[in-house]
């Protein structure tokens, strides 16, 4: 257990790409943006190789560096452990940090398999009685219009729920030069576009329906099966060699869905959409109306009222950039938008608040379970063919 003082929050941070920027700017603003209990300290940046991990720490703004995540989870002067690294360290990192007695942020999905969710669901347990607590980072829940949408759900302005229609459609792997990264080799990345970008929805339309998908039928597809061998350390993107090596994952995955409420569902993931990048797109119809949003019109969120005169009713473009919506307060004057980076400074901040209340943040470990035993029942139904039932959440 660190020794904590009742004012501060000392990070430190494994992974300094994508995530590990995404998240160092949300660790920046947070306590700027917002007046929390606690202040947030960029400690220590962690990653394999010195010189980048240093040079990472200087443009990120990180006080300090190590190349080894263990020394890093059993360090006294580090209160929480955040992981920005890929799925196949989430288990190992997540389980030394929590017997360290450190709280931990981990990045979706939450492991490779069920079996790590599981133990890592168990590990929280236990320490959560010593006080220790844990997030996933589902950063999509953050986005005000997706807040607002679950708030109008609730307060049953669009009545009972019975259509979930979802996609999430990047295109970045259409190329079949585009090279063997680790999020196309299974033993890295656990699944492709499943777990990386499928989980997103699974969790967002979940969150804001309240309900959580029972049974599938699915199918995946691999289009491209071997790509150039990465010629350097890549993330994203990188250069392909001559040499080619087989992709282990889903290029796209498609399943129908029953929700536990009585809603159907149809979930669409792909980086095969040719000329979108970041499409997600959700659309709920309900008894009394509907609700859309899509995260290239962020501050926006549509709502159809069905309760209106027929001479009045039509999609309302509501832009989320009130005070009084969901963390707006915090930003511009009414019609300022926010970004993709605030997402996460509102995680960090919901992450805080419910640190300092000594209470348990959500998404949960286990809320992240059930996703990653969605992704599961949608890899055995794709192997099947048939209708899957989601497996039980208990770890
Ligand atoms: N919330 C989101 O919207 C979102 C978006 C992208 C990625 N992710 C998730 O974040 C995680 C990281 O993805 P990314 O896009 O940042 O990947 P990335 O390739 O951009 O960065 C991965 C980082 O992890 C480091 N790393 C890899 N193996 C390591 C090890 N054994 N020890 C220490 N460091 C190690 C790499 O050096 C690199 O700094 C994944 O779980 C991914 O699914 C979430």
């Amino acid at each position: 257990m660190s020794d904590q003082d009742e004012s501060r929050l000392r990070v430190g941070m494994i992974g300094y790409e994508f995530m590990g920027a995404a998240h160092s700017q949300a660790w920046r603003t947070v306590n700027h943006a917002f007046d929390l209990p606690l202040t947030a300290e960029m400690a220590v940046i962690c990653g394999r190789d010195e010189a980048r991990v240093s040079a990472a720490a200087a443009k990120l703004g990180w006080a300090r560096h190590s190349t080894d995540w263990r020394e890093l989870v059993e360090r006294d002067d580090i209160d929480l452990i955040d992981i920005c690294s890929p799925g196949n360290t989430h288990a190992e990192i997540a389980l030394a940090a929590l017997a360290a007695g450190k709280h931990v942020l981990c990045e979706k999905p939450l492991a490779n398999s069920v079996a790590e969710a599981r133990e890592m669901v168990r590990a929280a347990q236990r320490a959560q009685t010593q006080g220790v607590r844990v997030m996933c980072g589902f950063n999509y829940r953050r986005t005000p219009a997706v807040a607002l949408m679950r708030e109008l759900i609730a307060a049953g302005r669009i009545g009972e729920i019975r259509h979930v229609r979802a996609v999430y459609l990047q295109d970045w792997i259409v190329d079949p030069q585009f090279p063997l990264v680790w999020r196309l080799r299974r033993e890295i990345a656990g699944s492709g576009s499943l777990g990386d970008i499928g989980a997103h929805i699974v969790d967002l339309t979940q969150f804001v329906t309240g309900q959580s998908i029972s049974t599938v039928s699915a199918l995946t597809e691999t289009f491209v099966k071997r790509r150039p061998l990465p010629t350097a350390a890549a993330g994203l993107a990188g250069q392909g060699g001559e040499e080619l090596g087989d992709v282990t994952v889903d290029d796209a995955a498609l399943f129908l869905a029953r929700l536990d409420g009585g809603a159907i569902g149809t979930y669409e993931a792909t980086r095969f959409a040719t000329g979108r990048k970041n499409g997600m797109r959700v659309e709920i119809n309900g008894s009394r109306g509907s609700l859309v949003f899509d995260f290239e019109r962020m501050n926006e969120l549509e709502f159809y009222d069905a309760t209106l005169p027929a001479t009045e009713q039509g999609f309302t473009r509501i832009l989320v950039t009130e005070p009084d919506h969901p963390y707006m307060a915090a930003w511009w004057p009414a019609g300022h938008p926010i970004g993709y980076e605030h997402t996460f400074t509102h995680e960090m901040r919901d992450l805080i608040e419910a640190l300092a209340a000594k209470e348990d943040p959500t998404p949960s470990f286990a809320d992240a379970l059930q996703v990653q035993l969605v992704l599961d029942a949608v890899e055995r139904s794709a192997a099947s063919g048939s209708w899957t039932e989601v497996e039980g959440g208990a770890p």
